[in-house]
């Protein structure tokens, strides 16, 4: 299986490092067509095999750049998975029927959001498709609904969401099987360890994927927010303590829960994509654990 897991029971083998693009392209580095495909190239030779899109990056520009480098690289369709997501109307340029940022989940609208992405990726399958984010007017059958279709029609193999509660994922996953949610977790975000998602993953066999795993580049950069400066010092002490940077031991942190998930990575760099895999190698103690926590929230557990 190499450097793959599989996201759930039923589910697919992805890598166990997801590469992150929402960065790649005009929502951060800007990476020309010959940049972006030998980033996606040199991924996969590392055994990055997955990518995590969403329509919306790049104000719904970046699956097309990367449908196009993929295009231009000597990678057949299927020694990659491709993640993407919908469900957020997000105006810009490209989408100015949108007055205002909303969500849709109806049903033609996740069936048409589809066609676009397998357009702009230039691919017949989605590996796994995801709601963005929880709608307040989602109609779970129509969802159901959504994916029958798509999934009959061979345009998506597998379906998951991402910043679902679990009582969301738990309603939608008794319409319709679910292989993640995809959620946000760091360092600087320690809310799914105890708000029951977590649990979730493993009640349901499933893994999830973990958004920001650097917080958002928030880690490293300059803030005159005097707690999070303090937040940013104590653990700071416990990497400068193991001899681990910062970066190497937030996924360290995230790598030692139990329910081994897939960190989705932020980056446009080779090199710090691949402290991801690397942190794979490594292992800490249930104690420095406890204490990147305690640094992390500042008081030691009751
Ligand atoms: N489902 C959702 O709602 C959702 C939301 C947000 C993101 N995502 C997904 O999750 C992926 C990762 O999210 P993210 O971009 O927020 O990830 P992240 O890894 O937390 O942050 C990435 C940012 O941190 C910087 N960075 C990383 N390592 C660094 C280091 N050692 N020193 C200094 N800067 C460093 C990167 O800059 P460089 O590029 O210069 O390295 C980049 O700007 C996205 O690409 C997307 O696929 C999903």
């Amino acid at each position: 299986m190499g450097f793959k897991s599989r996201l759930a029971n039923k589910g697919p083998e992805l890598s166990k490092v997801i590469a992150g693009v929402m960065k790649w392209g005009q929502w951060g580095a800007k990476l020309d067509t010959s940049d972006m495909a030998r980033l996606i190239e040199q991924c996969v030779e590392n055994e990055i095999t997955s990518f995590d899109h969403a329509d919306i990056y790049g104000g719904y520009t970046t699956e097309a750049e990367f449908g196009k480098a993929f295009a231009e690289t000597s990678l057949k369709r299927d020694q990659v998975q491709l993640i993407t997501k919908c469900g957020i109307c997000y105006p810009c340029d490209e989408r100015p029927e949108f007055g205002i940022k909303s969500y849709n989940t109806t049903k033609q609208y996740i069936i048409d959001a589809v066609d676009k992405s397998l357009e702009n990726l230039k691919t017949k399958y989605i590996d796994v498709l995801l709601i963005h984010r929880p709608s307040p007017l989602m109609d779970l059958h129509e969802i159901a609904e959504a994916f029958g279709t798509l999934k009959a029609a061979g345009k998506v193999w597998y379906f998951g969401v991402s910043n679902f509660s679990t009582t969301q994922f738990d309603n939608l996953h008794s319409h319709v099987p679910l292989v993640t949610n995809q959620i946000e977790a760091s360092l600087l975000q320690l809310d799914a360890f105890t708000n029951g998602t977590l649990d979730q993953c493993q009640r349901y066999h499933f893994k999830p994927m973990i958004w920001s795993p650097m917080g958002g580049g928030k880690l490293f950069e300059e803030s005159d927010d005097f707690e999070f400066v303090q937040r940013r010092g104590r653990l700071k002490e416990v990497a400068d303590k193991y001899g681990w940077a910062l970066d190497e031991m937030a996924y360290l942190f995230l790598l030692h829960h139990p329910i081994r998930m897939f960190p989705v990575t932020g980056s446009s760099k080779l090199e710090r994509i691949m402290l991801a895999k690397e942190a794979f190698e490594k292992q800490i103690t249930n104690e420095q654990w406890f204490e990147i926590w305690t640094a992390s929230t500042g008081q030691r557990v009751p």
